[in-house]
């Protein structure tokens, strides 16, 4: 089945970080989709004109972008969310470690899973790499949901063996035996992939963290998900943990979690020499924003972790953060990046791509999903806002692709998203009486 999508579209298949010209953009757009890849991705009357079979959608009134990619946010925190005024550690043990607890209940973590899945697919988000629960049963529920929804999903149980709180722990030999079994039931199952999930060195013994390796050495294609350099407190609490480590980095190193595949989320206080470690070994870091504002973490160096070279893309860090949307995560990483000292200057295509491709780079998925180049799959998000709102108004009058995008930056919210594709099939359309739980 061939189908012709016609809006405005752009994406960022060049790194606009790196390459003046990193945003493409076609203003009478046309996306031809055939059996769920991009087949053509370009301006709308050569490709109709190539291919005068194909079936026609006139989306114009509204933009394509490709599906947008949270490289960091946590399952069980749905509920957490407005849980502000609080320190990273205080706020972990007064907010979300409560609610983390409640997972231990599956028809529970079932009823949250089927409402964070929604929640993903109706902000635009296509692809997420997510924290589960400490609880195997539900990390399956949450798998089982991002199953049924079509989305990409790579997730894990959470692992901790200290300092949490006791029905959070588990031991060694029982983390490796519960993701073993979850690994073999659901890694590579469709779009679902799985990331072993030390929760933070904080909270990991060495035999946990021994278990980590032992499961990223036993299977192939695992990613790795964690959290460093987040705050203060936490550093120095890391630091006294593991008193032969160099640095917080170090640790994970130890165990050979560092590389391409791993995710680390924060990163606000890194040192030099880690910032050149991870961009050596191709680790991923995800640029939490609004989390590290709202927990007061500290203010992310973009400037110095693109200068070497690390791999930066974006998280919204639920419940830490202030919600599921990655526009307004971008809005945040430029709002944030402005008032900070030697901050970066974001413009809009830079935006959209730490929105999308740099999530696809971070998680190893760049050649199948992050832009709309031909052969890419066809994960789009299609933005229209409601008539009468200051978006649709600022969208009337803009002149150049750069334009449209920052003011979809700027005011585009989950009302605005009105289609969602994985693989070119349907997997959010809001309804006419508004988004459709
Ligand atoms: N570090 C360890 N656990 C967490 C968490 O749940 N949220 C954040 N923001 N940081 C963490
Ligand atoms: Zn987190």
């Amino acid at each position: 089945m061939t189908e012709l999508l016609r809006a405005p579209l752009f994406h960022t298949p060049r790194n606009p970080f790196l390459q003046d010209r990193g945003l493409e953009s076609h203003w009478d757009g046309g996306l031809l989709i055939s059996d769920g890849r991009v087949a053509a991705a370009g301006d709308y009357q050569a490709i109709r004109a190539a291919n005068p079979n194909a079936t026609t959608t006139d989306l114009r009134g509204g933009f394509l972008l490709p599906g947008l990619i949270d490289t960091h946010i946590h399952f069980p925190q749905l509920r957490v969310l407005g849980g502000l005024s609080r320190s990273l550690l205080d706020w972990l043990e007064e907010c979300a470690l409560p609610e983390e607890v409640r997972m231990a209940d599956e028809s529970h973590a079932r009823g949250i899973a089927r409402r964070f899945i929604h929640a993903l697919a109706s902000h635009g988000t296509t692809t997420a790499m997510v924290f589960g629960a400490h609880f195997a049963p539900a990390t399956a529920a949450l798998f089982e949901a991002a199953g049924k929804s079509g989305l990409r999903i790579i997730a894990g149980m959470v692992l901790s063996d200290r300092r949490l709180r006791p029905e959070l722990h588990q031991t060694p030999d029982g983390a490796y035996r519960d993701s073993s079994e979850l690994i073999r039931c659901f890694h590579g199952r469709g779009r679902l992939f799985y990331a072993v999930t030390p929760r933070f060195a904080f909270s990991t013994s060495e035999a946990m963290l021994e278990v980590c390796q032992t499961l990223l050495r036993e299977h192939e294609g695992l990613r790795l998900q964690t959290h460093l350099n987040e705050n203060a407190r936490e550093i120095t609490e890391v630091a006294k943990l593991f008193p032969w480590a160099s640095d917080y980095l170090a640790v994970y190193e130890r165990f050979g979690l560092a590389g391409r595949g791993t995710v680390m989320a924060h990163n606000v206080h890194p040192t030099v020499s880690e910032i050149e470690r991870l961009a050596a070994s191709g680790t991923a870091v995800a640029h939490c924003p609004s989390s590290n504002a709202a927990l007061g973490s500290g203010l992310f160096a973009m400037k110095r972790h693109v200068k070497a070279g690390v791999r930066v893309a974006l998280g919204t860090d639920v419940g830490g953060g202030t919600g599921f949307g990655l526009l307004k995560e971008a809005l945040q990483a430029y709002l944030l990046q402005r008032v900070a000292p030697d901050g970066a200057l974001l413009d809009a295509a830079q935006m959209l791509y730490l929105a999308t491709r740099a999530g696809a780079e971070a998680l190893g998925t760049e050649n199948e999903i992050g832009d709309l180049q031909p052969g890419k799959a066809a994960d789009v998000v299609y933005i229209r806002p409601p008539a009468d709102t200051p978006l649709s108004a600022v969208l009337e009058r803009v002149e150049t692709p750069e334009q449209a995008l920052a003011a979809i930056f700027t005011l585009a919210g989950a009302e605005s998203i009105q289609e969602v594709r994985v693989e070119g099939s349907v997997v959010y359309r809001q309804t006419a009486g508004g988004p459709h739980l």
